[in-house]
C-alpha cells in the first residue's frame, strides 16, 4: 500500500462506540445496561463482547468477590508503602497493582496451564488422571512450582472449596477444573505430601471453564484486587501519618531504624572511599 492509499487516522475498536447523544458497547446501548446488569456481568460483556448466561455471570461475581480483599499479600502491602510516600489515591492503588505477577495473584499461569492440559490430554489421548499426573510430574523434574498450588500463609487457602462448590452449583466445574482438582490428587502421589489448590488456581480453572484467555482471566484479578487496594489506600491516607518511621506511634512503624539495625546488614564492611576517587 503507498502512503497516499493509507487511511487518515482513527481508531479501530469492537468495544464500543459514541456519538453526541449516545453511548453503545458491544451492539448495546449503554443506558438499557445501567440499573439492568451488574458489574459481573457488565465487565463479562465489555471483555468478551456478549452478555453472560446467568450461571457465568453469577460465577464471575462469585470470583471477584472471592478475590477483591484479603487482608494482608505483596499488593496491600505494597500499595501501602506507595502511599506512605505522600501520593495521591490512584497513585497508592498503581503501586499496589503492579505486585500483580508470577507469584501473587497469577490468574493467567493456571488458566494457561489447564487449557494446555485439557488439550494436550485430548491430542495424546491421555485420560484427565494420566495428564494430571504428568503436568505434576513434569513441573517436578523441572524444579518448577505449579503455578495456582500451595498459599505461604493458609497452606490450604479457605477459598478454594468455597469456589469449586458454587461453580458445581451453577453447573459451571468442567475438564479445566476437573484437571485442577486430579492434579491436587497427584502431587500427594509424587510429592509425597498434598499440595492444595489455592484460589487463584480455581479461579484460572473456572475461567478456563468459561472460555477465557489467559490474558483475560488476568484482567479479572486484576478489576477484583483494585477495590482492595482503592480501601488500603484510602485507610492509609485517613489513619496513618505517611513515612512509616515515626516513634510517636502507639505500634513500631515497619521503617523504624529498630528494625533495620547495622547488624542486619550483611554487605562489605565500612571503609574508606579510595583516595583517587576524593574529587571535592
Ligand atoms: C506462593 C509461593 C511462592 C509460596 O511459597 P512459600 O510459602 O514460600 O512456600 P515454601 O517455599 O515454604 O514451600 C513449602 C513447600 O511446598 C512446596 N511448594 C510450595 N508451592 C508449591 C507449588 N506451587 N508447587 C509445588 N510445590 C510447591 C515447596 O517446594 C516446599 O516443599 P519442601 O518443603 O519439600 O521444600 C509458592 O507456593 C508458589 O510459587 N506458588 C505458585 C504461585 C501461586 O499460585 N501464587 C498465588 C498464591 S495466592
Amino acid at each position: 500500500m503507498s502512503k497516499s492509499q493509507r487511511e487518515s487516522f482513527h481508531w479501530r475498536t469492537s468495544i464500543a462506540y459514541k456519538t453526541q447523544p449516545k453511548i453503545v458497547i458491544r451492539g448495546y446501548d449503554l443506558n438499557d445496561l445501567v440499573g439492568n446488569l451488574d458489574l459481573g456481568e457488565m465487565a463479562y460483556l465489555v471483555w468478551r463482547g456478549e452478555l453472560p448466561s446467568e450461571a457465568h455471570g453469577r460465577m464471575l461475581n462469585a470470583i471477584m468477590v472471592c478475590l477483591a480483599e484479603h487482608a494482608f499479600s505483596p499488593s496491600s502491602a505494597a500499595a501501602r508503602f506507595v502511599t506512605a510516600g505522600g501520593v495521591p489515591l490512584h497513585v497508592g492503588v498503581a503501586g499496589g497493582m503492579l505486585t500483580i505477577g508470577d507469584l501473587h495473584g497469577t490468574f493467567d499461569r493456571p488458566c494457561a496451564m489447564f487449557r494446555d492440559g485439557v488439550a494436550r490430554a485430548k491430542a495424546e489421548g491421555k485420560t484427565l488422571e494420566e495428564m494430571a499426573d504428568t503436568l505434576v510430574r513434569e513441573a517436578r523434574e523441572k524444579k518448577k512450582r505449579l503455578p495456582g498450588y500451595h498459599h505461604p500463609q493458609h497452606i490450604q487457602d479457605p477459598r478454594s472449596q468455597r469456589l469449586v462448590d458454587v461453580a458445581r452449583k451453577l453447573g459451571v466445574a468442567a475438564l479445566h477444573t476437573r484437571l485442577a482438582l486430579l492434579m491436587e490428587d497427584a502431587t500427594e502421589r509424587l510429592h509425597g505430601k498434598r499440595i492444595y489448590i489455592n484460589a487463584v488456581g480455581v479461579s484460572g480453572a473456572l475461567l478456563a471453564d468459561m472460555g477465557f484467555e489467559p490474558e483475560l482471566a488476568k484482567g479479572v484479578m486484576l478489576v477484583s484486587r483494585c477495590i482492595s487496594l482503592v480501601a488500603h489506600v484510602y485507610e492509609e491516607l485517613t489513619r496513618e501519618r505517611g513515612w512509616r518511621a515515626s516513634k510517636g506511634q502507639d505500634i513500631t512503624q515497619p521503617l523504624d531504624l529498630e528494625l533495620q539495625k547495622p547488624e542486619f546488614y550483611d554487605g562489605p564492611p565500612d571503609r574508606p572511599l579510595p583516595a583517587e576517587w576524593r574529587k571535592l
